[in-house]
């Protein structure tokens, strides 16, 4: 089959590149023209594992490329995608949808022969129509059908939640549109995904309402830590204890520094206003917004807690600042809050990502020091914190740890360490959620 993937971001090279990969001819479209010219050149504008050799895999194999107009491939396509950015609009905390509207605007005007255009950016309950609107007007004799068919790839694991996905939704009720994208996806049948079909508006909730399920899980789970703390209790315990249930489920019960990322704190948000406007509060995703915000606040103060000097003067390693492992993501990483109230109070901050060192510079205070490495990053330091959970910080050698650091505080904000591992070695330890 023929697709243009509108949109060159995380979901549309990620969605592209593996449509290709199933053996299906993608154009991807951006307006970018520096960044059509890097992948062009075989370079990948993210970090993803696994993405650079299938992005090359496949323009190898003439199945896969770039262009800034979408025209051609628009013409040529049976299956249009829109994976442009829907940014939380200032002010109001909605999802912003000029791009997704501008896109269907100009789709509208090029589209030849019945085609199916498909919103994978997420987007409010009730854009279908929208869109539907839109494009009767742009061109009223244009034979289109527009579905909703919501994205839930993680950044780090996007390539594999995208070949073996728990789940496939697709929002039509048009039998033409029904029967291409059963087509689009049926090479995923061979993993026995299923794959549901559903009414639009439904298949546009169920993707804010899995985001908002998500972010709870982890907030009941965060506050569980708290709890932990305070009586005496062991929250990875209480995760296992739960999660065996086979209604609660293990997933997304790891307690930690508070959920950040491009979706989580965008969707919730967007949900809320929705949810308000539509006279009907979903005031479970309201509480779960306020409680991270807190928490993420929170974190700066447990590791001043830990310091056994005055803040002023002191030094802190950070480990980890991405908003989780295998990604150069920053955005709403709770990295961000914690760096910025250590700085706050006279810290002198070090640190050291993997990935993600380029996009922190562009958004964590300027005096920030950073490191090549997690033994220089705790040089000197009184207290090493660990934000973000790399496996490359799982196995560190804690002799060598001891003796670079000025003091032997360990503040774990992932849990990655057994705390007897650092007690029996003379570190002090602090955990999340392991109160005695
Ligand atoms: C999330 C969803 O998991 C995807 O299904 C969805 O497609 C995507 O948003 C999206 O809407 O595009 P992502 O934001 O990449 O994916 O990352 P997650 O793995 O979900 O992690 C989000 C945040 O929650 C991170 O800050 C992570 O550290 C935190 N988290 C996650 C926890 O604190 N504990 C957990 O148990 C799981």
């Amino acid at each position: 089959m023929r697709v243009a993937m509108i949109g060159t971001g995380y979901v549309g090279l990620v969605s592209g590149t593996c449509f290709s990969d199933f053996g299906h001819h993608v154009t991807c479209i951006d307006k970018d023209v520096g960044k059509i010219e890097r992948l062009n050149r075989g370079e990948i504008p993210i970090y993803e594992p696994g993405l650079d050799d299938l992005v090359r895999r496949n323009v190898e194999a003439g199945r896969l490329d770039f262009a800034t107009d979408l025209t051609q491939a628009v013409k040529e396509a049976e299956v249009v995608f829109i994976a442009v950015g829907t940014p939380s609009r200032r002010g109001d905390g909605h999802a912003d949808l000029s791009y997704v509207h501008a896109a269907a605007r100009e789709i509208a005007q090029v589209a030849e022969g019945f085609t199916v255009v498909v919103t994978k950016s997420t987007v409010p309950v009730g854009t279908g129509t929208d869109l539907e609107h839109i494009i009767r007007e742009a061109a009223p004799e244009a034979d289109i059908a527009v579905v909703s068919n919501p994205e839930f790839l993680r950044e780090g694991a996007a390539i594999e939640d995208f070949k073996r996905p728990d789940r496939v939704v697709i929002g039509t009720t048009d039998p033409r549109a029904r029967e291409v994208m059963a087509a689009l996806y049926r090479p995923l049948s061979l993993n026995a995904a299923p794959i549901l079909f559903t009414e639009r508006n439904t298949s546009e909730l169920i993707k804010y309402a899995s985001n908002a399920f998500l972010a709870m899980k982890i907030t009941f789970i965060n506050e569980m830590a708290d709890l932990c703390e305070k009586v005496g209790g062991n929250v990875q315990e209480v995760a296992r204890g739960i999660g065996l249930d086979g209604r609660i489920g293990s997933k997304f019960l790891h307690a930690g520094p508070g959920y950040g990322g491009s979706c989580f704190p965008k969707d919730t948000l967007a949900l809320m206003r929705t949810a308000q406007e539509a006279g009907s509060p979903v005031r479970l995703i309201e509480t779960v917004t306020t409680v991270n915000e807190t928490r993420k606040a929170a974190m700066g103060r447990k590791v001043l807690e830990a310091l056994d000097v005055p803040p002023r003067g002191a030094t802190v390693a950070v480990l980890g600042l991405t908003f989780k492992p295998n990604t150069d993501d920053m955005r709403d990483s709770p990295a961000i809050n914690i760096v910025q109230s250590l700085v706050d109070r006279g810290v002198t901050v070090r640190a050291y990502d993997p990935e993600g060192m380029h996009e922190a510079r562009k958004v964590l205070p300027p005096s920030v020091i950073y490191t090549s490495g997690a033994y220089e990053c705790a040089e000197g330091a009184d207290c090493l914190v660990i934000v973000t959970e790399w496996d490359a910080f799982r196995a560190l050698d804690l002799d060598r740890l001891k003796s670079v650091l000025k003091s032997p505080t360990v503040v774990d904000l992932r849990n990655i360490y057994p705390p007897v591992d650092l007690i029996s070695r003379g570190f002090k330890y602090t955990g999340i959620g392991r109160g005695h």
